[in-house]
């Protein structure tokens, strides 16, 4: 039976869902492109493949960008999809999804799953008082900020949050998480990358913030218009959507768990390495088969080239100039 399972198993390939915030720029590529290259492998060997990429929506900074530019977040969102759609189009990415978080059969998901932790006291409600990031969409505890009231990850400044809210019971998973990690190895790589998620689940994984006030853009929560689903919480359970999670059973049966997730060291052990596995412990769904967390494109200056720093390389301008000048090298570097 387990050969079976083995020779109908899907391999199941996903990129992080990017914020449409601004188009593709060459780290976004690098990750996709990457992805593309293991999935055109897999087929090759004959296995049937499930490559997914998308788009994250939801963000706060979604709606301030949408705000910037003067549309509203669906006009915006539907916009800059189109120049994401077109990046991979040219950069022939063979993906057999491009998922979006705003399609209707992906926010019936997100209800399931949040309805589902709810009923299972996985999620309950409290009052948030704490410190939240937009760049990063990220809540910080007041002793993880820098001096100045800064963000431990991209140090800019945070701006404060109190408001009803639910919270994700992490912490009644952060035990098991650790113990599986250590016992298997494999699960997150590189080495360096798994030490890191590692030693953050060691200091214990604290009950997270899974919801924002409901500004009429996101998922609403299920009972409670007035809140909507935390960006990071939706944008996660995209990898159930895409795999048939709740609505194709045999489907998902064929595809889970994912072969290989793919990303940026950024968005590893908060989100893909702790809160990800502990939603999927939560769900009594099996882990990803492999996290894989490669490293930044940096500036010459030496920061990470970011759409919110706006310091992007745009990657069909370098390869126009490789092609007009072959051998020129550019100022970049994977850290
Ligand atoms: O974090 N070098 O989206 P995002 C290498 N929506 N890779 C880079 C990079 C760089 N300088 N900059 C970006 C989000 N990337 C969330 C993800 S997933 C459920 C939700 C790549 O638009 C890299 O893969 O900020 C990184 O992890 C990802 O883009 C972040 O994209
Ligand atoms: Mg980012």
């Amino acid at each position: 039976m387990a050969s079976d399972r083995a020779r109908d198993k899907v391999v199941y390939i996903t990129t992080p869902i990017y914020y449409v915030t601004a188009k593709p720029h060459i780290g976004t590529t690098y990750t996709t492109t990457a992805a593309d290259a293991i999935a055109r492998y897999h087929r090759m060997c004959g296995r049937e493949v499930l490559f997914v990429t998308g788009s994250d929506e939801h963000a706060q900074k979604v709606v301030r960008a949408a705000q910037a530019a003067g549309l509203d977040p669906r006009a915006f969102t539907d916009r800059v999809v189109i120049a994401y759609l077109d990046a991979w189009d040219r950069m022939k990415i063979s993906c057999d999804r491009f998922i979006r978080t705003s399609e209707e059969e992906h926010r019936e998901v997100v209800g399931h799953v949040f309805a589902r932790l709810l009923e299972s006291g996985d999620i309950y409600k409290d009052r948030y008082e704490g410190w939240y990031c937009v760049p990063c969409e990220t809540y910080f505890p007041e002793d993880e900020l820098l001096e100045g009231k800064l963000c431990p990850d991209c140090r800019r400044e945070v701006e404060v949050l109190t408001e009803e809210a639910y919270f994700f019971r992490a912490s009644r998973y952060s035990n098991d998480l650790l113990r599986e990690l250590e016992a298997n190895p494999e699960r997150i790589r590189p080495d360096s990358r798994r030490n890191e998620v590692l030693s953050f689940i060691r200091q214990g994984l604290q009950d997270t913030c899974v919801s924002r006030a409901n500004q009429g853009w996101g998922v609403p929560v299920p009972g409670d218009e007035d809140h909507v689903v935390y960006v990071w919480f939706d944008a996660l359970i995209n990898y159930l959507t895409a795999a048939g999670y709740s609505v194709d059973d045999a489907k998902f049966a064929r595809v889970w768990p994912p072969t290989v997730q793919l990303m940026g060291k950024d968005i590893l052990t908060r989100f893909h390495g702790s809160m990800w596995p502990a939603m999927l412990m939560a769900l009594g769904v099996e882990l990803p088969e492999l996290l894989f967390a490669h490293g930044w494109w940096m500036s010459a200056e030496g920061d990470k080239i970011s759409k919110s720093r706006g310091n992007v390389v745009d990657p069909w301008a370098e390869a126009e100039l490789l092609v007009a000048e072959p051998g020129c090298t550019t100022d970049v570097a994977v850290a």
